[in-house]
């Protein structure tokens, strides 16, 4: 049984509750409707359904319980997900649950709402093929997890981590900042990074990693209906140990003209196979730069220290929570730091202009960073004891949070084994 303890919360939602919430998964295209009898449990499913990770879904949300959906039903189709909400007694409940029975299409799965902590009535709802009972108060997390646990097989393994790269300004740094958080990320941790470059005319992670590979991003995109698994794999480039690429094409035969919904589906066979993927954003607003943006889990904002970067990274800012009220702010990077005689606007003034600090401040290092571009080298690679190459460490670090498993040495875990194949030899 559900039963959920925390309160409805006050809206904006706390960033504790955020923070809880990173493991949370997208709910893939199902139908689901709910027949509420409170105004309260109607405003929380609301609230779920507007959250991004709802996307997919087709909700409709109606009032009057769980007699008004046995009328609605017997005329109707059901759903595949049905939210049910009854305020009365243990008795009252169960009849009204064989009545709705007997108008569900077998392949329906329903939620009952209550508000009673009743285990009985929750082994009668089970025997009687519900799929859950929750008890109120619950808030939108709690929604879309229950929901996730009866969509979402684990067997199918994990769902990636999606991080996009957006510079405030053309030239910002965003695609090399992208690349090297995304090596660093293939080296600190036992996880498969996928990098795709979504910059199809001028994309340069394909010379960053110094590949020429001769199928990528444009393969997916202008091929949707192929996409999936298997084809991922065969037109993704490997670039390193757990880093492979899905290079642009950077040429200029045709146009790169696209639709909304162009980048979705290869982005959600990546984030079905991969655990950790970089997506690496051009300086544009269009229709599908802004789905792509809603469809991951972090966005990294890269800006340079002056005043067109801070107006459009706070433009950036604002929109994003606009669309993702119900996740962590973006981050916010500042490159290019110190170049020689340029005025500058001061950390301390993004600061304020965008009410959040910025994750790192990076220098402007152009032998360091020429070297890297025009070598295919990444910055560790050309000098792995910069103190820049710790700073993408550390971004690495921070963006992919939890849902990675931290990299363990073998040299630490040797001496771990050993002594755990001695043991079991004893104990045989
Ligand atoms: N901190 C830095 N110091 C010196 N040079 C840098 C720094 N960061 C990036 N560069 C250089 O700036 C140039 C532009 O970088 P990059 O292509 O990553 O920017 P971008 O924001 O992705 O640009 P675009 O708008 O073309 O996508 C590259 O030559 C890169 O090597
Ligand atoms: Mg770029």
């Amino acid at each position: 049984m559900s039963s959920f303890t925390m309160n409805l919360p006050a809206e904006p939602t706390t960033s504790e509750r955020i923070a809880e919430t990173a493991d949370l998964r997208p709910i893939p295209r199902i139908a689901i409707q709910a027949f509420c009898e409170t105004p309260e449990v109607a405003s929380v499913l609301e609230r779920a359904a507007a959250d991004r990770r709802m996307a997919k879904t087709h909700v409709k949300i109606h009032m009057g319980g769980i007699e008004a959906a046995t009328d609605f039903y017997g005329s109707a189709p059901t759903p595949n997900l049905l939210f049910v909400e009854s305020t009365k007694g243990r008795d009252a409940v169960l009849d009204a649950v064989d009545r709705l029975a007997g108008v569900c299409d077998p392949g329906t799965k329903v939620i009952l709402i209550g508000t009673t902590n009743d285990v009985l009535l929750y082994r009668e709802l089970l025997r009687r093929g519900v799929s859950d009972y929750m008890v109120v108060p619950f808030d939108l997390f709690d929604v879309i997890r229950e929901i996730g646990e009866i969509y979402l097989d684990p067997s199918s393994g994990p769902i990636g981590k999606t991080i996009a790269f957006l510079g405030a300004k053309g030239g910002a740094g965003s695609s090399t900042i992208a690349h090297n958080v995304a090596f660093a990320l293939s080296r600190q941790f036992e996880a498969e990074v996928v990098i795709g470059d979504m910059d199809l005319a001028w994309g340069t992670a394909g010379l960053d990693f110094n590949q020429d590979p001769p199928q990528g991003i444009a393969d997916a995109v202008f091929s949707p209906d192929r996409v999936d698994d298997m084809f991922l794999d065969r037109i993704l480039a490997k670039c390193a140990d757990n880093l492979s690429l899905l290079a642009a094409p950077a040429t200029l035969d045709r146009t790169y003209d696209f639709s909304e919904e162009s980048f979705t589906g290869i982005v959600d066979v990546m984030r079905a196979g991969v655990p950790a993927i970089v997506l690496d954003v051009p300086h544009v607003w269009t229709a599908w730069v802004r789905r792509v943006l809603t469809l991951a889990d972090e966005v990294v904002i890269t800006s340079v220290p002056d005043l067109a970067s801070l107006r459009n990274a706070k433009n950036i800012v604002d929109q994003l929570k606009l669309m993702r009220p119900n996740d962590q702010p973006p981050r916010l990077i500042i490159n290019q730091v110190g170049v020689p005689k340029r005025p500058e606007i001061k950390a301390d003034d993004f600061k304020k202009a965008l009410g959040m600090d910025p994750v790192a401040i990076i220098p402007f290092e152009p032998h360091l960073f020429g070297s890297a571009a025009n070598n295919g080298q990444m910055i560790a690679e050309v000098n792995g004891k910069s103190p820049v190459a710790e700073i993408f460490e550390e971004i690495a670090r921070l963006v992919v949070g939890r849902t990675v498993a931290r990299k363990v040495r073998k040299s630490a875990i040797a001496p771990l084994l050993s002594r755990f194949s001695i043991g079991r030899r004893k104990a045989g």
